[in-house]
């Protein structure tokens, strides 16, 4: 007789233990041992390790397999969290099989590398494709997963037990303390700006009460193009578009510069929103709401600011499409910015949160459910990055933009403008794009001063690569092997046609020819869900808290005619209260960290059980840790501190 020394793992996470009866058979080359009850008389509770000795009549050779399974307790199933299992076999080897998955009834769980395992992992995959399925939410856009209710999530896809009543429960306290107020149902407009201040006031951040304090400076204008919540539209400017006439006259008053030589000089910027153009824009309390597609060129001062020098609110030049200049009257010129700020945020919320974070996240998660089993190196890399995103964005689907939705209800692209915007999105989106080394560089963005997304999010480019190339490495050492991976070549067919709907000129690989080439697509992936998510995620309420600052949507036209706008023309234009108090209160819930956050680099469970890939783990949370240090010594000294990309503060996947 020959002894398996057995440690079976449960989870930290709550409710993760079971009253089951919990068995399990060892499977290995030279046969198996019986199906044998481990739970006996005690039960496995959250976070014990609990050793059990399975004996056998002789050795099994090399383990290959062990299958978990369940029987009720009193007629009940219940769902159980295993961390891992490890075995010690008579020969002193050591083998550990990670699971982190939910158990109902049976799972089967075996190293790779031989027939039965290559058998187990296609039966695995054949389950995954019956509970992943692709599904349509409307043309156009990127594919997302099917589900009809959130309960038909898989357990292990879903909300922790934590962050599932933290999420509801403030969703829920946020709109009552609005209904409190009456101040949801109030179809009134603004009266005074103070008014807006008394209801934000119940709510703020320090950096919510700074935009407060300064939302009608130029000087901030121009600094939310490169620290704010959307740093994604700004490029710099060699020669202007002809439909944005701006002449020097109108900018420059002393005659000293000129357009043509600051732009040769590498001064000058633009933001063009024309994705906008021709967008159906929503009706809200009855009335038609507007959203303009303006054009705006910005200046680099020699003290190294971002100015801005002139807006053009629609893209057809006319004689009743006015350019406005900081020179024009106080409201005139405010105004205009407001219409900016109010663009910018629609353009924000859809193209670079909604797609470009959260929706392509989903199908790199759904891709990778679907193609590559537990085993798989890209498996175990990425699914902690893929942690509570299928549920955010069902709930998005369903609470932000269903009809009844508060993004539909509220925002001028609500509705059918907000498809229009998505799709247009998606077919202008670029693999380079989404790379950011290469995004800044075609932006023209590598030496402009102050600019805290780019500085910090290249150093987390660099790292992230370093770090996936340290672990795929390890497992790919040429690029044949890479060729050869039909699992992972169909990770990436899916993502192509699921995620990019095809588009050969989006310039996304439809197949891996090279390691290089899979390393610079998972940092990619890795990135977006993290890094590129929190600098358009965590900023939502500091910089769209207070209203004026961010109005997604406008309820009067933009002036046709200058020095006739008034503090009243802008409180008229202003979205009214109730339309205010929902959109604060979603991008409050939106800006929340759950108790249970996982920053990034950080991997509570053990996928990997080699010394490898672990020691590359370790070094990349030592980098992280470096470099947080770093950005928080930075913030001290700035007046207004970018704490967006500080990687404690960066979450390892889309989950809000
Ligand atoms: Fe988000």
């Amino acid at each position: 007789m020959v002894n398996y020394e057995l440690k079976i793992f449960t989870s930290t996470s709550a409710w993760s233990s079971t009253l089951n009866y919990v068995y399990i058979k060892l499977v290995g080359t030279n046969g198996e041992s019986e199906r044998t009850l481990v739970s006996g008389s005690t039960c496995f509770i959250t976070n014990v390790v609990s050793c059990v000795t399975l004996t056998c009549h002789a050795s099994l050779g090399e383990l290959v397999l062990i299958e978990v399974d369940k029987q009720p307790f009193l007629m009940q199933y219940d769902n159980w969290f295993p961390a891992k299992v490890e075995v010690k076999s008579p020969e002193g080897k050591t083998y550990s099989f990670p699971i982190y998955r939910w158990i109902i009834d049976t799972l089967r769980v075996y190293e790779d590398h031989n027939h039965i395992g290559r058998y187990s992992r296609e039966q695995e995959l054949k389950q995954r494709e019956k509970d992943y399925c692709w599904d349509e939410f409307a043309s156009g856009i990127p594919h997302c997963m099917k589900t009809d209710d959130i309960h038909d999530l898989p357990c292990e896809v879903r909300f922790s037990f934590t962050k599932e009543i933290e999420f509801d429960f403030t969703a829920v306290t946020d709109l009552l303390q609005s209904k409190l107020h009456g101040l949801t149902e109030s179809q009134k407009k603004w009266t005074t700006i103070d008014e807006i201040g008394r209801v934000f006031s119940c709510r703020t951040t320090e950096i919510s009460e700074y935009i407060r304090e300064h939302w009608m400076d130029d000087e901030l204008f121009g600094y939310q193009f490169l620290n704010g919540v959307n740093p994604m539209m700004i490029r710099r400017c060699s020669a202007l578009p002809s439909n944005f006439p701006v002449t020097d006259n109108m900018v420059f008053l002393h005659g000293q510069e000129s357009l043509a030589d600051e732009m040769s000089n590498g001064n000058i910027f633009l933001c063009d929103y024309k994705i906008l153009d021709g967008v159906k824009t929503n009706t809200i309390n009855g009335k038609k709401q507007y959203l303009m597609a303006p054009l705006v060129l910005l200046q680099k001062t020699p003290d190294g600011k971002l100015m801005p020098i002139a807006i053009q609110l629609k893209q057809d030049p006319a004689e009743d499409n006015p350019i406005f200049c900081p020179t024009d009257s106080e409201y005139d010129w405010l105004l205009a910015k407001i219409f900016v700020r109010s663009a910018d945020s629609n353009v924000h919320q859809l193209n670079f949160h909604l797609l470009r974070t959260h929706l392509l996240a989903e199908v790199f998660a759904v891709s990778l459910l679907r193609n590559l089993p537990m085993v798989h190196p890209l498996y175990k890399l990425l699914i902690p990055h893929t942690r509570y995103t299928l549920q955010i964005n069902f709930l998005a689907r369903k609470k932000l933009i269903s009809a009844d939705g508060v993004f539909t209800q509220f925002t001028a692209s609500g509705g059918e403008g907000m498809i229009t915007i998505l799709r247009s999105s998606l077919s202008s989106l670029t693999y380079s794009s989404l790379c950011m080394p290469e995004d800044i560089a075609e932006r023209g963005l590598e030496d402009v001063p102050n600019f805290y997304y780019r500085d910090d999010g290249l150093k987390l480019w660099d790292i992230i690569h370093r770090f996936v190339k340290g672990v795929l490495s390890h497992y790919y050492k040429k690029d044949d092997e890479v060729q050869k991976d039909t699992e992972l070549q169909k990770w990436i067919g899916d993502i192509f046609e699921h995620g990019f709907l095809s588009h050969e000129d989006t310039g996304v690989p439809q197949r891996f020819t090279t390691v290089d080439e899979l390393i610079k697509f998972v940092t990619m992936v890795i990135f977006t869900g993290s890094v590129q998510h929190a600098a358009v995620n965590s900023g939502q309420y500091d910089f769209g808290g207070w209203m004026p600052n961010a109005p997604l949507t406008l309820q009067r036209p933009p002036p046709t005619k200058k020095g006739e706008a008034t503090e009243a023309t802008m409180l008229a234009t202003l979205p009214d209260v109730n339309v205010t108090v929902q959109i604060m209160d979603t991008l409050w819930l939106l800006s929340q960290q759950s108790s249970d956050f996982v920053p990034l680099g950080q991997y509570p469970e053990d996928h990997f059980t080699e010394e490898t890939p672990r020691k590359v783990i370790s070094d990349f949370q030592g980098d992280l840790e470096v470099l947080s240090t770093t950005i928080r010594v930075k913030n001290r000294k700035l007046e207004l501190p970018y704490p967006y990309l500080d990687p404690a503060e960066v979450e390892n996947s889309v989950a809000i």
